[in-house]
């Protein structure tokens, strides 16, 4: 197919050269009716803001030129299907979960999963059985599920329905996707994948870590946000094969979507898959010297060093830089000083931050300004190196299930010796939005410890903190 075709945003720039006149929603009217000082900001974005109209199709029923920017995304992807996402992989994660488990049945699920992920597998009701993932021992880095683990949880769950994995991960690590999904798929469990940071992974590039779709994933969801040049909210679903009812999925892409979805966003979809397949495949060679120049920069800055891009079988995303403090500063004191020079990386933590650089060859390294801003952190030359234990036992499921949660009598409990009680509400820290406690976990004192060195580090939580003050609410003991 034309990759350099881009129908829904022809469409748009057509019918705007059309002058037309608007007696539809939105109310904004082709962006003639908005609040003044507003206006000039929005202006452009507001005269492509249309809604179902004649010519602009319908996300739900792809028939025109959704289908066909759909259609050129998945001839890309290598995709049987691929759908536009306007709720993030939010929307895809909840679709593809729900669409495909039902009550009771059995899923493996990578436990440093985003919340998305275990917010679907509670609305369909399915079982989770949790495969820990593996840690990184320096910076306590949760890296991913490997081959051993997801072997070990397929022998002991021989019905299980599906396996979910993340991966990337936020810190840009991949496991050897491909002998994972060939096992699953041997054992008959079908494989999905939330790739929110790898919509660029598109194909097996020397040096680059492999796109799950390559490696024989049944569904894959991906925010075109986060690491192409997209806007915010906007991710694709692929599907591929016979093991996914794709109609299934698609159906509660309708139920979590809105029925309204926006023209701006879905366009900026077919633009940035436009400018990845313009992007393939010599600029991806250069774009990882590029990247690699920068690293090796970074790395002459004595406040932290680098971490790998390749730590055990875990390949990392050349596209991400954690950069683990050797200096008196937390990760989060680092990022801190480097938004006051105007610089903002992606994450932090205790131990490290984490950059995430454009698929882009233009732009240009700030690498004397970061020196700059995290200069006045003395150097700890010798940091202490203390094994990280993993959190949890490497294959675990809740205490109750979702059905039995929902009526269940809760109380308080000081979250200090919370340990042993079975958590009826969800602790998530954010970024990255992986819950540390879960609603219906058996809590143990290492997430405890770690909940504790957030604490202490300043770290956000985007469920709230009022279990600090009030008590973690637990089940209560029948
Ligand atoms: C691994 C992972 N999956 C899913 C999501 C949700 O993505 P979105 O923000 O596109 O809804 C995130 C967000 O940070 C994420 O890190």
């Amino acid at each position: 197919m034309d990759q350099r075709r881009m129908p829904l945003v022809e469409q748009l720039i057509t019918y705007k050269n059309t002058a037309p006149v608007s007696y539809h929603v939105p109310g904004h009217k082709n962006g003639t009716v908005f609040q003044e000082e507003a206006h000039r900001l929005f202006n452009d974005v507001l005269s492509i803001d249309v809604t179902e109209i004649k010519g602009m199709d319908d996300l739900h029923h792809p028939e025109g030129v959704i289908g066909d920017a759909e259609q050129l995304a998945a001839d890309l992807y290598g995709a049987e299907h691929t759908s536009f996402l306007v709720g993030g992989s939010t929307a895809g994660n909840l679709a593809m979960i729900v669409g495909s488990f039902s009550v009771n049945d059995i899923v493996l699920v990578q436990r440093n999963s985003h919340q998305s992920v275990f917010h679907g597998l509670e609305v369909s009701g399915a079982r989770p059985v949790f495969i820990e993932p593996v840690i990184d021992n320096e910076t306590g880095m949760l890296l991913g599920a490997d081959l051993n683990a997801v072997n070990d949880a397929l022998k002991l769950y021989p019905e299980a329905k599906g396996l979910i994995l993340t991966s990337p991960t936020y810190e840009g690590y991949v496991q050897p996707l491909e002998l994972i999904i060939k096992k699953a798929h041997e054992a008959g469990v079908m494989v999905m994948v939330d790739e929110a940071h790898g919509a660029h992974l598109i194909e097996v590039q020397r040096d680059w870590p492999a796109s799950s779709l390559k490696a024989g994933a049944d569904v894959v969801v991906q925010s075109a946000h986060k690491m192409l040049p997209a806007m915010t909210m906007t991710a694709f679903l692929h599907m591929q094969g016979s093991r996914v009812d794709k109609a299934a999925v698609k159906r509660h892409l309708r139920m979590f979507q809105s029925s309204s979805p926006s023209y701006p966003l879905m366009a900026s979809l077919d633009a940035a898959r436009a400018y990845l397949a313009a992007f393939l495949p010599d600029r991806y060679e250069r774009l990882y010297k590029k990247a690699a120049d920068f690293r090796k920069k970074l790395g002459t800055i004595p406040q932290w060093d680098i971490a790998p891009l390749k730590i055990a079988e875990f390949l990392q995303d050349p596209l991400k830089i954690v950069l683990i403090s050797r200096s008196t500063a937390t990760g989060l004191m680092l990022q801190n000083s480097l938004s006051s020079h105007g610089i903002y990386p992606e994450l932090a933590n205790d131990n490290y931050l984490v950059l995430t650089l454009p698929l882009s060859l233009e732009w240009c390294d700030t690498v004397e300004k970061i020196r700059e801003a995290v200069s006045h952190y003395p150097v700890i030359r010798e940091k202490e190196c203390i094994a990280i234990e993993a959190l949890r036992e490497p294959v675990t499921e809740l205490s109750f299930s979702y059905k039995e949660m929902a009526s269940k009598e809760t109380c308080f409990h000081d979250v200090q010796d919370a340990a042993g009680q079975v958590a009826a509400e969800d602790v998530v820290p954010y970024p990255p939005g992986i819950p540390l406690i879960m609603n219906g976990e058996r809590i143990k004192p290492r997430q405890l410890e770690r909940l504790k060195e957030l604490i202490e580090s300043g770290a956000s939580f985007q469920t709230g903190t009022a279990w600090l003050h009030k008590g973690l609410k637990v089940y209560k003991k029948d």
